[in-house]
């Protein structure tokens, strides 16, 4: 590819301008699926297509360590967390935590919370002139994973605390000013209220297998606890995530919205696997997580690019699921595409690619799925509403993506499938 004027430019203004299209656009505008710019003062290398999955996934061409911005760590990950960890450190706690808890934990118990939040939750929701919709399930979601991490139950002023700290550190990394601002303080807070937890279960030698408890034991390759601050962060690690996946609920609603047949197949239909793939067509379609970054461990050549040690690198996870290659009409909402199609770990990234034991995946697909069935199962069969007048539009520029109007709902009625399903 021959650079252009602008590839000089750093790019991070025109990355933050389009957060979910700016690989897509100026891969195609090169013609290839790498190209370099410059990102935050420095050399980056952007990449995209399947391929570009399984080079990313690569652990002996990628590490993490370093190559998150400081804003990304300090609002929506925390310092220290297993995202920053490589090799054997990174494996041991990966395993040793996530994929211990989420990956092989009895796989109904946090869904089966959840269902019960939304059945209590729906009687004063009728009573309520306007519901917005991303706000509750986000309420919602805190209660059933405090829960279920084995936390002291939170009344309903310290829930709506929590919620909102979470949601804000989910805001915060792709923004400025308040926005931004708030993420910060939230994740400050949300890290000392969390490490107050850690604290009280290892002076009650708490052994109970809950995920609170498998955090406080848990020791690293030299065989101590981790550090207060490292294990808050591991703990908001498991609540922070499932709190996000209300973005995706809201989305739900607003893909029922806008395709009728849908909500009426969903309502009367028996079919779980409608259900999967209307919820694989959501994590496909809508936008979330723009992209994600590693650093080149040592230099190689892939694609005739020459990517030196140490070199920023984005992979492109929303424009790989809308990639053309991979998905036909890739800007149509098909929850049938699924049919009688699996993608592969590199073609369908919405929580990253590859193996989630091994690299670093996303260790939740599963659970996030799970739990945004029983949000559909309850738009579409436990509760009626309508969908009064709004600004649905999602502006372009918003990293994390929402309406503006964040999907309100009114004239809210549970129905007998509420407590019968
Ligand atoms: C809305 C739902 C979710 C989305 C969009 C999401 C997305 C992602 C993405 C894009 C990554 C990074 C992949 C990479 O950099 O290679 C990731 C990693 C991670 N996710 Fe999720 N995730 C969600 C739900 C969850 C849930 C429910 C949990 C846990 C209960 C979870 C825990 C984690 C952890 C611990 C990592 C770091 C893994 C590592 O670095 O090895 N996520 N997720």
């Amino acid at each position: 590819m021959k650079p252009t004027p602008l590839d000089h430019l750093d790019a991070t203004v025109a990355l933050l301008a389009r957060p979910y299209t700016f690989v897509q656009d100026r891969a195609r505008k090169a013609g290839a699926d790498v190209f370099e710019t410059r990102l935050l003062g420095q050399a980056a290398t952007c990449v995209t297509g399947a391929d570009a999955v399984r080079l990313f996934y690569d652990e002996s061409r990628f590490v993490r360590h370093g190559a998150m911005p400081a804003r990304v760590l300090k609002t929506l990950f925390g310092e220290g967390g297993v995202q920053t960890l490589d090799g054997a450190g990174h494996r041991r706690r990966k395993r040793g935590i996530f994929m211990r808890l989420v990956a092989t934990d009895d796989r109904d118990a946090l869904p089966e919370l959840l269902a019960r939040e939304w059945r209590e939750a729906l009687p004063s929701w009728s009573g309520r002139s306007r519901v917005e919709l991303f706000a509750e399930v986000g309420l919602l979601l805190t209660r059933a994973v405090c829960r279920w991490a084995g936390l002291p139950p939170l009344d309903d002023r310290r829930a709506r605390i929590v919620a909102a700290q979470l949601m804000a550190t989910i805001d915060a990394p792709a923004a400025l000013g308040p926005r931004y601002l708030r993420g910060r303080i939230a994740r400050t807070e949300a890290e000392r209220w969390a490490g107050r937890f850690v604290l009280r279960a290892r002076a009650e030698g708490r052994d109970d297998g809950s995920p609170l408890s498998v955090v406080a034991r848990h020791t690293g390759d030299d065989g101590a606890l981790l550090d207060r601050h490292t294990a808050a962060v591991e703990l908001l690690n498991l609540l922070r995530p499932v709190v996000a996946s209300a973005r995706w609920t809201m989305f739900a609603a607003m893909a029922l919205h806008s395709d009728p047949s849908w909500r009426e197949r969903l309502r009367t239909g028996d079919d779980p696997v409608d259900l999967d793939y209307f919820v694989q067509e959501v994590r496909r379609f809508y936008p979330f997580f723009p992209v994600t970054a590693a650093k080149a461990a040592r230099s190689f050549d892939w694609e005739g690019h020459h990517f030196p040690a140490g070199r920023l690198t984005l992979l492109d996870l929303h424009g790989i699921n809308h990639d053309p290659r991979i998905w036909g009409d890739p800007d149509g909402f098909r929850p049938d595409r699924f049919r009688g199609w699996e993608p592969n770990a590199y073609q369908f990234v919405p929580q990253g690619g590859g193996d989630p034991n091994d690299g670093h995946r996303c260790p939740a697909d599963w659970l996030t799925t799970d739990l945004m069935k029983v949000g559909v199962r309850a738009l579409t069969r436990w509760m009626t509403y309508t969908v009064p007048p709004q600004d649905l539009r999602i502006p372009p520029f918003r990293a994390p993506a929402q309406p503006r109007s964040r999907f309100v709902v009114a004239d809210v009625a549970a129905t007998k499938h509420a407590q019968e399903d």
